[in-house]
């Protein structure tokens, strides 16, 4: 926890895409100031599993931060917004497009109240552009970036991913951004604005698509296991062909079940030690040689044969049991891993990639652990912050201000939401 120690955030994130940002630097080390409307992260009671705590879709992207609570529609709140802009060496924020605007404080008023600091947004498509205005969540932004037209088969609908590549594949980007404008800021003295658009991130992770959409201009695509041709103009769906120089697809196992599937790359290296061991159990003890398979081009060509190939040896076995197989012979593969898979295996937990933590409201609960791992800076993770939780303490202790100061900002509604009118 020692990278970031000295990095202050002023941390406005709500929802997914913000939050899994914030919750990165805050492993590596950043005090993370979690600046919430006072009704709090709307994700604290979204998809709630135990009654007036708060949700898991809450505690599993916020750990390792404080929570302050500020009505940023009083001028008191918008006075300890100040107070802390000064205090801080990046806000960030994925609110819908000009809420910051509306609440008084553009970039350039930020920047005016403190050159040095760096502010990141998160927007469904960016500040410019047609589609400027527009709100998102993850599925929109897969949906428009590219990635759900090429998920799926040709013949079925486009699908979504389960890795959530809008929202927290743009927490990611926007993590490398304000990292490198922090490391600049430090050197010049001046922050500046990084923006991140979700449909800009999921584009970026479909960098290999708009490859196939050009070689597409000049040929068809050999190594696709569905029909393409020059001129088709967009990539198809492809189901679980690799997408790569090397064929790959997911193979049935025993004993039939929806994730006893393991997911084999025929890389060109192996293929021999393949075909000799499951060419003969086949009834094939030439396979290796074979002319239909013999080369890469040969095994594209005919490739629907080779996964009926492989499928056949496969069913004879669990997933495990083949992984197992194909591991010796260096042939790249993995088992479809379920979630119940993954939250009790071995591997998972020696590399704290499931961290068991404790919850007042709660109990224990689990955590997807920190997958970037800094060998002088491990990650230390604590559970995430009660709404509120922090105010005072973050009021007295970054902000300076003593207890005449904070019990007037209470009572003049600082910290607390709007009174509802009375019903007539
Ligand atoms: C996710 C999203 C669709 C949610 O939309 P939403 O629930 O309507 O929330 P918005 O961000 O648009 O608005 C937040 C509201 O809370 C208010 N608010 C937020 N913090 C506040 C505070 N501390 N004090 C007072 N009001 C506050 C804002 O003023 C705003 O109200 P307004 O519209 O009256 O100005 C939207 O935030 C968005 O498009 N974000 C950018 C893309 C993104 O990150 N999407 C992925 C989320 S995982």
């Amino acid at each position: 926890m020692e990278a970031l120690k000295d990095v202050r955030i002023l941390d406005m994130t709500h929802v997914q895409a913000g939050p899994t940002c914030s919750q990165l630097l805050a492993w590596m080390g950043a005090d993370v100031i979690k600046f919430e409307n006072p009704q709090g992260d709307a994700t604290r009671g979204q998809l709630r599993d135990v009654p007036n705590a708060d949700s898991l879709y809450f505690t599993m992207l916020n750990c390792n931060k404080r929570s302050i609570t500020v009505n940023m529609k009083t001028p008191e709140g918008a006075q300890v917004f100040t107070d802390l802009l000064k205090k801080c060496d990046i806000i960030m924020e994925n609110f819908g497009p000009g809420v910051l605007d509306r609440f008084g404080f553009p970039w350039e008023k930020i920047h005016a109240i403190n050159p040095r600091i760096v502010m990141g947004s998160i927007k469904g498509f960016g500040s410019t552009g047609p589609y400027a205005d527009f709100k998102a969540y993850e599925n929109v932004a897969q949906a428009m970036g590219g990635a759900m037209s090429t998920t799926g088969v040709p013949d079925g609908p486009p699908f979504v991913t389960g890795a959530q590549i809008g929202d927290s594949g743009t927490g990611l980007h926007l993590a490398i951004g304000l990292l490198a404008a922090l490391h600049q800021a430090r050197r010049t003295g001046q922050g500046q604005y990084v923006e991140v658009a979700m449909m800009d991130g999921v584009m970026n992770l479909c960098r290999v698509k708009f490859r196939d959409h050009q070689r597409l201009t000049r040929g068809g695509l050999s190594e696709f296991s569905v029909p393409t041709h020059q001129g088709m103009g967009a990539v198809p769906r492809a189901g679980n062909d690799s997408g790569g120089g090397q064929l790959g697809n997911a193979i049935r196992c025993k004993p039939g079940g929806p994730n006893d599937f393991v997911y084999i790359v025929v890389q060109e290296a192996v293929w021999e030690a393949l075909a000799n061991r499951i060419g003969p159990e086949l009834g094939m003890p030439g396979l290796a040689k074979d002319p239909l398979f013999a080369t890469i081009g040969e095994r594209r060509k005919n490739q629907n044969a080779v996964w009926e190939m492989i499928g056949q040896f496969a069913l004879k076995h669990t997933k495990r049991e083949l992984m197992a197989i194909l591991n010796e012979l260096d042939v790249p593969c993995g088992p479809i891993m379920s979630t119940e898979d993954l939250a009790h295996d071995e591997h998972v937990r020696g590399r704290e990639m499931w961290v068991e933590l404790d919850h007042p409201q709660r109990g224990k609960w689990f955590n997807v652990g920190m997958p970037i791992k800094l060998s002088a800076s491990p990650a230390v993770i604590e559970r995430s912050p009660l709404l509120g939780e922090h105010t005072d303490e973050i009021l007295r202790e970054v902000l300076g201000y003593d207890a005449a100061k904070i019990a007037a900002l209470k009572s003049a509604g600082a910290f607390s939401a709007p009174k509802k009118a009375k019903a007539a």
